[in-house]
């Protein structure tokens, strides 16, 4: 997979720019604030219809202006195709080789794309919340059926989480087994998928992170809830497990199982990352998480994704930084620094400097 042009029309600071990448690596360098990672921002946008540090799309269009318009044209292993999004203060248009997508479901695997950047700590640091998101981006990307499960799942439980809150106990006991029917039959796609997804990406992790730490330390990757069977076992042992928890949920006035309850649980030495890791080490581990999520889509879809590494060189120490300049040989890859030299090492690669939301020549 590989985006050979992108195209940006007032999106954040950028006018208009185009953009040219190689099937390399690209390198985005330039001074602070000047539009770096809004260019990185812009090909995770296409790739899967959302950013990872917006809350409304509205924010992506330049201060002043209607619309911002934003284009990709990529090759994938069907062909070429184009991307673009063009997006106003109340709505956004999603086309795919010119023709409207009608949901965003329909986006996905058009382009993919791993992103990683400083903040991808969180995924280490922070609550369950962060680590299913990493999952429920990861998966979407090469199933629509997960992203669609994940999406009528969620209407579901908050229409579930509303009904706990009724005061009439009665006609929500009488309601609730139809609901979570309803609840479990896509609860146990996300379930199976997550499953089938922590089964590959733990042993490619678990590797990585004994590369990139010289076999120093062990990682280890698990899901913290075992599920087993088919889809109708899960469901089945989901709609049992949500039934045990009747008295529990109406008292909290919450769903307190399912999928949206899961975690992955990461352990470095057997001692658990997020309570006992040091800040490196736990860089070390999201490094390893991210690409490992490059191989399986490699696995999964018999090609890489398009790699966004935002600002990570900085963060790695010298060792850390060749070992994973030596990693993504053979997938195009978008690196943003400020001092191209001093992060390269003479690597072959396509240096693109900003400045003020340009390319200066
Ligand atoms: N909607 C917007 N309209 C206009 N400018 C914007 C918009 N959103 C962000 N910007 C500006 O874009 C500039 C560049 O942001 P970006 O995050 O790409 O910087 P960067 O080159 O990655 O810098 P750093 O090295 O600090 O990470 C910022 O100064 C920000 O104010
Ligand atoms: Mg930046």
């Amino acid at each position: 997979m590989q985006i050979k042009k992108l195209f940006l029309q007032n999106f954040r600071n950028y006018e208009t720019e185009t953009f040219e990448f190689t099937d390399g690596l690209n390198v985005l360098f330039g001074k602070n604030a000047q539009g770096k990672t809004n260019c990185a921002e812009a090909v995770f946008y296409l790739c899967t219809g959302t950013s990872l540090r917006i809350r409304h799309d509205k924010q992506l269009i330049k201060v002043g202006a209607e619309t911002a318009t934003l284009t990709a044209d990529a090759k994938n292993r069907y062909g070429n195709v184009s991307v673009s999004a063009s997006i106003t203060e109340t709505k956004r248009e999603i086309r795919i080789n010119g023709s409207k997508i009608a949901k965003n479901a329909d986006l996905m695997g058009h382009i993919n794309s791993v992103f990683f950047s400083p903040g991808e700590l969180r995924l280490i640091q922070d609550g369950p919340d962060e680590r299913r998101r990493f999952m429920n981006v990861s998966i979407s990307q090469t199933s629509p059926t997960y992203y669609t499960a994940l999406l009528r799942y969620n209407k579901i439980l908050d229409q579930r989480n509303a009904l706990l809150k009724n005061p009439d106990i009665s006609l929500v006991l009488d309601t609730l087994p139809v609901w979570d029917e309803q609840l479990c039959k896509y609860a146990s796609v996300i379930v199976k998928k997550r499953t089938e997804f922590l089964q590959k990406l733990a042993p490619y992790a678990e590797e990585l992170h004994a590369y990139l730490s010289d076999n120093a330390e062990t990682l280890r990757l698990a899901p913290d809830k075992r599920y087993e069977g088919t889809e109708e076992e899960i469901a089945e042992l989901l709609q049992k497990r949500l039934a045990n928890h009747y008295e529990k949920d109406l008292r909290l006035g919450f769903t307190t199982v399912g999928p949206h309850r899961d975690d992955i649980s990461v352990a470095i030495g057997g001692m658990d990352a997020k309570a006992y890791a040091s800040q490196g080490q736990q860089r070390t581990v999201a490094l390893s998480l991210k690409l490992a999520e490059v191989q399986i889509f490699k696995e999964i879809s018999g090609e890489y994704p398009v790699l966004i590494l935002d600002d990570v060189m900085s963060e790695l120490d010298l060792r850390r930084r060749k070992k994973l300049l030596e990693k993504i040989q053979g997938v195009q890859t978008l690196l943003t620094c400020t001092h191209a030299e001093r992060v390269l090492y003479g690597a072959d690669c396509n240096k693109i400097r900003i400045e003020n939301g340009r390319i200066k020549e």
